[in-house]
This record gives C-alpha cells, sequence and structure tokens, in this order.
C-alpha cells in the first residue's frame, strides 16, 4: 500500500513509523516532511496548505491512504478534496474540523450541548470587547476565534493588558482574520490533561492521556512554545475521571456533531482542565496532538493503520484499539532562543535507538549526508519505562546521546507528573 502523510513536524514522523510497522505498507510519501522523515518516507516540497498542490500529486501518483495532520490543511478542507479524488483519508472533513477552526463556533457548540467548559462572551468588535473586558474579574482569558499557531489564547491579569491584547488581536491584526472576532472566557484553574482519540462519528476510543508542557522555561515559566515535552499516561487523569469524561464530554460531542451534521471521523483532541467543578475542556483539536502524539503512538499497541482505515470507513466499534500498560515521556531538543529568535543550520549528531527508545525529527533538514537544524523544534527524544520516573530517566539519558550546538531543553518534563502520582 502506497501512504500518504500530510506535514512536517515530529508528530508527523511519529506516525510515520508507526504506520510503517505495517507490513501491507510499501511506499510512505510525505508533503512536505523534512530531513529526519526523509529516512522513513520519500519527502517533496509541497506545502500542507497547498491544497491545489496536494491534488495535483495524487493525481501523479498513485496513493491508496492518505492522513492528514495538520490543523490548516482540514481546517481548509484538504479531506473533502482528496476523498472527492478517490483518495480515501484519516482526517476530519471541513465542516466538521470547524471544531478546532473556529472558537466560536466550539463555544456555541459546547453551550447547545451542554459540554463543561469555562463561561464566556463572544465580541465582533473592540469597542464591544473593552466595555465588557472594564468591568470583569482578572485574570481573564482572551482568544482569537481562528487558527493562530497555537498562540491564539492570551491570559491577561489587568485591564490593561486586556486592553493590550484585544488591540493587537482586534485592531494590529497579529493573527490576520484570525482576530476579527475573540471569545472572551473565565480563567479556570487545575491540571491539564490532553486526550486524543479516534473517532468514527458513531464509536469514540480514547487513546491513553497526556500531559503536555507548554512553556519554554523549567518550572513553567517563558513563553508559550509548541510544546517542550509530554509524558504518559497523565496520572492527574484517574479511572474516574476518564468514565465521567466519557459521560459528560466525549459521547456528547460525538453525538452532537452527528446531530449538526458534521460527523467527525479522525483523531479528535480533547485539551481539558480538572477544576474544582470537575473536567472542563479547555479545547478542541481536530487532529492529532504535536508532541503529545509522540509519547502516545509509542505505546499502541494495536495497528495503527487498520484503526485509521476502520475510522475512515465506520467500522471502528469493530476493532479492539490496545495500549501498552508502560510509559512514555519525550524530551523535545529546540534551537537556544525559541519560540523567538534562533539560529539553525548546526549539524545533528544522533546516536543509534535501542528497545523502547524513538528520535522524532521536527525541525531538520538533509544537507549532502548531514542533518542540520532548520527550525525551533528540532526533535523530540522520546523512551518507554515500566513506570513514569524510569520513562522520564530514559528519555533524558537518550536526549544526552544527541547533540547540535545551540540545543535547548527543558529539564524538568515529567516533574509535575511524578508530584501528582505521589499525592
Ligand atoms: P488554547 O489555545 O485554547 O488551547 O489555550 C492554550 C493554553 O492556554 C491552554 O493549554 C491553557 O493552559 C491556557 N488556557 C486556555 N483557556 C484557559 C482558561 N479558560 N483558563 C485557564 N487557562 C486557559
Ligand atoms: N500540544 C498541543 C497541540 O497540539 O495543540
Amino acid at each position: 500500500m502506497k501512504i500518504l502523510v500530510i506535514g512536517g513536524g515530529g508528530r508527523e514522523h511519529a506516525v510515520i513509523k508507526t504506520i510503517k510497522k505495517n507490513p501491507e505498507v510499501t511506499t510512505v510519501y510525505a508533503l512536505p516532511g523534512n530531513g529526519g522523515i526523509a529516512a522513513d518516507a520519500q519527502c517533496f516540497p509541497v506545502k500542507a496548505t497547498d491544497l491545489d498542490g496536494i491534488c495535483a500529486f495524487v493525481k501523479e501518483h498513485s496513493v491508496d491512504f492518505a492522513v492528514v495532520t495538520p490543523d490548516d490543511p482540514l481546517v481548509l478542507g484538504l479531506v473533502d478534496r482528496l476523498e472527492a479524488l478517490g483518495v480515501p483519508c484519516f482526517g476530519p472533513k471541513k465542516d466538521a474540523a470547524i471544531i478546532e477552526g473556529s472558537k466560536i463556533f466550539s463555544k456555541n457548540f459546547m453551550k447547545r450541548h451542554h459540554i463543561p467548559t469555562a463561561a464566556y462572551e463572544t465580541f465582533e468588535s473592540a469597542e464591544d470587547a473593552l466595555n465588557y473586558l472594564k468591568n470583569s474579574r482578572y485574570p481573564t482569558v482572551i482568544k482569537a476565534d481562528g487558527l493562530a499557531l497555537g498562540k491564539g489564547a492570551v491570559i491577561v491579569g489587568s485591564f490593561k493588558e486586556a486592553e493590550e491584547t484585544v488591540k493587537s488581536m482586534m485592531v494590529d491584526k497579529v493573527f490576520g482574520t484570525s482576530g476579527t472576532k475573540i471569545v472572551v472566557e473565565e480563567f479556570m484553574e487545575g491540571p491539564e490533561v490532553s486526550v486524543l482519540s479516534f473517532t468514527d462519528g458513531e464509536t469514540i476510543v480514547p487513546m491513553v492521556s497526556s500531559m503536555d508542557h507548554k512553556r519554554a522555561q523549567n518550572g513553567d515559566m517563558g513563553l508559550n512554545t509548541g510544546g517542550m515535552g509530554t509524558v504518559a499516561p497523565n496520572p492527574c487523569y484517574t479511572k474516574e475521571i476518564a468514565k465521567e469524561c466519557m459521560e459528560k464530554i466525549f459521547l456528547p460531542t460525538i453525538r452532537g456533531l452527528k446531530e449538526e451534521g458534521r460527523t467527525f471521523q479522525g483523531c479528535l483532541y480533547f485539551g481539558l482542565m480538572l477544576t474544582k467543578e470537575g473536567p472542563k475542556v479547555v479545547e478542541y483539536n481536530c487532529r492529532f496532538g504535536d508532541p503529545e502524539t509522540q509519547v502516545v503512538l509509542p505505546l499502541l499497541k494495536s495497528d495503527l493503520l487498520s484503526v485509521m482505515r476502520a475510522v475512515r470507513d465506520g467500522k471502528l466499534g469493530e476493532m479492539n484499539v490496545e495500549f501498552s500498560e508502560k510509559y512514555a515521556c519525550c524530551v523535545v531538543m529546540a534551537s537556544k532562543g525559541y519560540p523567538q529568535k534562533y539560529d539553525t543550520g548546526y549539524e545533528i549528531s544522533l546516536p543509534k535507538t535501542g528497545e523502547g527508545e524513538q528520535i522524532y525529527i521536527a525541525g531538520a533538514k538533509k544537507e549532502g549526508d548531514l542533518l542540520k537544524t532548520s527550525g525551533g523544534r528540532v526533535l523530540g527524544a522520546v523512551a518507554l519505562g515500566d513506570t513514569l520516573y524510569e520513562a522520564i530517566q530514559n528519555a533524558y539519558a537518550l536526549s544526552d546521546k544527541i547533540h547540535f550546538a545551540n540545543a535547548y531543553r527543558r529539564d524538568d518534563i515529567g516533574a509535575r507528573a511524578l508530584k501528582a502520582e505521589e499525592k
């Protein structure tokens, strides 16, 4: 089988390596992939948002199945286009991907279906937003309606900060049209949990839970990033909480989408906060999370491609999806200065990986035989363990053997999870 994977980050590298475990897979194409992914797939320089370019590619190359991973092509309707060309896809169609594409849609959707989330108001003019924010309690949270590279949510501590944020989103348009409408929502407190799930719109199978580390510096300080590391499972997410989430959040979400004619088939990501009043939705994503995927897929015992095909065919209910009892940790190695200014072009030296170890490349390019840094997040060092502690130790031991100039990582990935385990 010839498989096409859209995207070019660490998450896509994890998807590709996992799909390749299926012996029926003969070829994997990645658009655009990256210098590290090139070791596992044939990469072509077509951008994930170049829908015409991708459609032209599938007309030239026979593709048996496509996996669309990043948010923007999903929200733009790439799955609809590929399916219309006869290519079966893993990933939601445009009308279901809106659950991530518009925060206003997702908040109104949760209200319609009584799904617990932060209280909110939506605004289409800066003046109305500021009038409301004058009398708000702080901190509060301001979110751009559309996609904003994961940077569209800002926690503001005062009216002055709120004014600056509204101005930058709605007047200066730092996120382009994504910020012409905004959501202002209640600030929630509690541990955060990421739950990725497979769903064909009828059946939903949550994967093992995980914990992201979004801030750049140790101790959850510094700027928000795309994610500096992850652990799975997340010790805060107990069996009781999982049951409550299934009843109050997961099932109402897929049923609500179906009822509204937006049947979701693909990976539905629930960003949850475990508040004193119970679990609430922080956000939905219409795709695999990055770097959550890098710890979740190594724990999947079932064949990923078979599960993805069952999701596409509406037959997930016939599958038995199994996960290992082990733990996983991913330590992201970034370029110093990320998420702001950083230099690239440094040679990367990688060790041989052993049993239970993976290196997923996110930002690297090939120059001759050399692999060189080309992005902010360069790679994820992933390792398994029989305990959370062991997985963390193993991931750092693997990361210690990876070298490139100006490398930067957090030293406390999993520390919060270990603390939560003690309780
Ligand atoms: P989002 O882009 O909606 O995923 O938000 C990014 C991050 O901002 C989340 O992972 C949370 O850490 C934080 N956040 C978003 N919404 C809230 C909220 N209502 N209360 C507290 N923190 C939030
Ligand atoms: N790790 C968060 C995300 O993928 O959006």
